[in-house]
């Protein structure tokens, strides 16, 4: 019986086998902050791409776009992020560190252990707030009227003794195109491109446009590994539907999630699904099902499904004064889409692939760990040895079948470091799904032109001809 995987051993083979380690580690890290080695950018771009693949190639409603992660101010006023995406702020009086009120127990520090130190919590705003363009700190501003409520009260605060730039009323007037937001979510970038999909396109409602990219917010305390990060990835997807058919529709998508995370190779009896209390849902939302996953860590969020209304293309049709209506081809009614919205973080999918494939197992009195990943996943598909590193012949068969098989499978490692056992149990470690050997069997004989095949999950090895190899893998 395998034990159940800790996030220690999540986290230490990441950082032993070049998966994730710390951001800026070697000057002490950045909190929140994951940096991938070469085999997590390969997972990481294996998950991404089969969700690409799964959610977009092979639909025929869907599009895709890549928007702009600095996006105008306005974007975040019209969503509501600006004054509503805020995660509640508790701070000890007597140590000063700083809490999730909703996180913690509030009537000790767990820093500290002093007793009732927290005050009433406030309302943190977790984007964070940037400057675009030539206004840095060496400049003053001459504030003309009304640029204060415009553009940012704390900015004009800080540059008052600086060089003089003189701003015209038309850029005031522009809303301040100088305050910026990293986006906290990739859904805004689909929303404000949904008139031009629709124009240059004209998609059948209900269709779908997916976006992948990297969004930031600044956790009040990230932690758990990637889980909680104050950067990572999100693959969303707004899903645009008649208003009468919006529960169908979200009901069909709690299907296809489910389809999602068996192609993850997770376990359907560690995967959950939470139906969001009105009080808990985000300021957007009139459903919400999180699909929880069990982690090491516990039971928690691994990704969202959120039936968004109209709130968002309505909230943007007031803002910009540009209409949101679609007008179906068959002349009916024109009406403002509604939006289901599945959101999934990459960080959090990785942890549940990794925790769900790693596997402890005894073969022969000898105990290995071995991440049991779907072949689709695995950051190396193929790794290829020669028996023995310093016999010329073997090694030149050897880089021979591995060119071949490089060709075909890109993600194929050439391995010839230690004994045959340790190659094995390196490419156990990291998932590796096939070890291919050349031997001096391969050389002469009967066996002359075959090679040993050896399965990752049951250490079974075969012999396979080098002109059937590339098939029967
Ligand atoms: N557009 C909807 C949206 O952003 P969300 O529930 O706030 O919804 C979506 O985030 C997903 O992003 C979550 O289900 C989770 O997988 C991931 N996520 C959110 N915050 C995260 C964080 N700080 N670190 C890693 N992943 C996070």
């Amino acid at each position: 019986m395998s034990k159940e995987v800790s996030l220690e051993d999540i986290v230490s083979l990441c950082k032993r086998r070049g998966f994730i380690y710390q951001g800026s580690e070697i000057y002490g890290g950045l909190a929140g902050t994951w940096d991938y080695g070469p085999l997590g950018v390969a997972l990481k771009r294996n998950i991404m791409n089969l969700w690409w693949k799964m959610f977009v190639d092979d639909r025929d409603d869907m599009l895709g776009v890549d928007a702009a992660i600095l996006m105008n101010q306005k974007v975040w006023q019209a969503s509501g992020h600006v004054d509503t995406f805020t995660d509640p702020l508790v701070e000890c009086s007597n140590c000063k560190s700083r809490f999730r009120a909703d996180k913690i127990d509030t009537s000790k520090c767990p820093t500290c252990g002093q007793k009732d130190t927290f005050g009433e919590p406030r309302q943190f705003n977790m984007m964070f707030k940037t400057k675009v363009g030539p206004l840095s700190d060496d400049i003053k501003l001459i504030l003309e009227k009304g640029f204060i409520d415009k553009v940012n009260e704390e900015f004009a605060a800080n540059n008052t003794d600086q060089k003089e730039i003189t701003l015209s009323e038309k850029q005031l007037d522009h809303g301040g195109d100088y305050v910026s937001y990293l986006r906290p979510e990739t859904a805004q970038g689909i929303f404000t491109n949904f008139k031009n999909v629709v124009d240059s396109f004209y998609p059948d409602v209900p269709f779908g446009i997916a976006q992948q990219g990297k969004a930031f917010r600044n956790e009040i305390s990230p932690r758990d590994f990637v889980f909680r990060s104050r950067e990572f990835e999100i693959m969303e997807i707004e899903y645009f539907v008649h208003p009468d058919q919006w529960q169908p529709e979200f009901e069909a998508w709690i299907k296809r999630v489910h389809e999602w995370l068996k192609a993850l190779g997770l376990p359907d009896d560690k995967v959950h699904e939470l139906e969001v209390p009105d009080a808990d849902r985000a300021h957007y939302s009139q459903r919400t099902v999180d699909f929880e996953f069990d982690f090491p860590i516990g039971r928690e969020e691994l990704l969202g499904l959120a039936y968004r209304t109209d709130f968002d293309l309505q909230n943007i049709q007031k803002a910009s004064g540009k209409s949101m209506e679609y007008r179906p081809k068959d002349g009916s009614a024109a009406f403002v889409p509604h939006v289901i919205e599945p959101s999934f973080g990459v960080e959090r999918a990785i942890m549940a692939v990794l925790s769900a494939a790693y596997t402890e197992d005894e073969i022969n009195g000898e105990k290995r760990s071995y991440l049991k990943l779907p072949t689709q996943l695995a950051p190396v598909k193929v790794a290829v040895s020669p028996l023995l590193k310093n016999k010329p012949e073997l090694a030149a068969k050897a880089r021979e079948v591995y060119k071949m098989l490089k060709a075909e499978f890109g993600a194929v490692m050439w391995d010839d470091n230690g004994n045959i056992g340790k190659r094995y149990r390196r490419q156990d470690e990291i998932g590796t799904p096939y070890c291919i050997v050349i031997d001096f069997d391969t050389l002469e004989g009967d066996t002359k032109d075959t090679v040993t095949v050896r399965h990752r999950d049951t250490t079974k090895q075969e012999r396979v001809p080098i002109d059937r190899l590339i098939e029967s893998l």
